[in-house]
């Protein structure tokens, strides 16, 4: 029975299975797609972003300020979608102009599922077009093992830590090629 070329220490995501006498490997990574966000999801982005276990690690944005965001072209404000229906959110900065793509956040209301690695993969494929040999960064919180495991399983690395106003800190992390 093959392992399914499991991560050690990783989760299961993929299941092994037998038949008629064939190894095969059942991948269980949800699908999502990623579309442009409008008016009509911001319930759903602050709803997401309200939620005291999100709260804790982003910087929550008002709602003139995702407004601002959804037209701002150099911007990506992008609902993540899994049959037809939202499951998270992913913001992106820096797509024209700047001298580094930032994601700026990233959310899932149904956490744990796979839901947020399928939204970082479709993100980083997302943001090729733009990159143009651009260095894509992010920051998170050092308390957020999740989304540091996360990060780091997708190819980030760390590059510095700064001090955050709540005596955490920031961890600055760059996407490796
Ligand atoms: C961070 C976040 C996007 C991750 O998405 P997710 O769907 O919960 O995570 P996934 O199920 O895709 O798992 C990805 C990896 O995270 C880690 N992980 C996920 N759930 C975990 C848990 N309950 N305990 C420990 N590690 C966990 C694992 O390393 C996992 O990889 P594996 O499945 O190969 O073991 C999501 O939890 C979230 O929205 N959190 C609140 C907002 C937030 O913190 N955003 C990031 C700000 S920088």
């Amino acid at each position: 029975m093959t392992n399914c070329g499991r991560r050690r220490g990783g989760r299961p995501r993929r299941v092994a299975g037998s038949s008629l006498g064939a190894n095969y490997c059942l991948d269980l990574t949800p699908r999502v797609t990623l579309r442009q966000a409008s008016v009509r999801d911001l319930d759903f982005i602050l709803g997401l972003e309200g939620e005291s276990s999100v709260r804790r690690f982003i910087h929550p944005w008002r709602l003139d300020e995702h407004l601002a965001a959804i037209v701002d072209t150099e911007r990506g404000h992008l609902i993540v979608e899994s049959a037809g229906l939202p499951v998270g959110f992913v913001i992106i900065g820096g797509l024209h102009v700047a001298s580094s793509i930032e994601v700026k956040r990233l959310a899932v209301s149904r956490r744990s599922e796979g839901f947020g690695r399928a939204a970082m993969l479709a993100a980083i494929e997302w943001i090729s077009p733009f990159r143009r040999g651009r260095p894509v960064w992010l920051d998170v919180y050092d308390d957020n093992v999740v989304a540091r495991s996360l990060y780091e399983s997708v190819g980030f690395a760390e590059t510095t830590r700064l001090p955050s106003a709540d005596g955490r800190e920031l961890i600055v992390l760059e996407l490796r090629d």
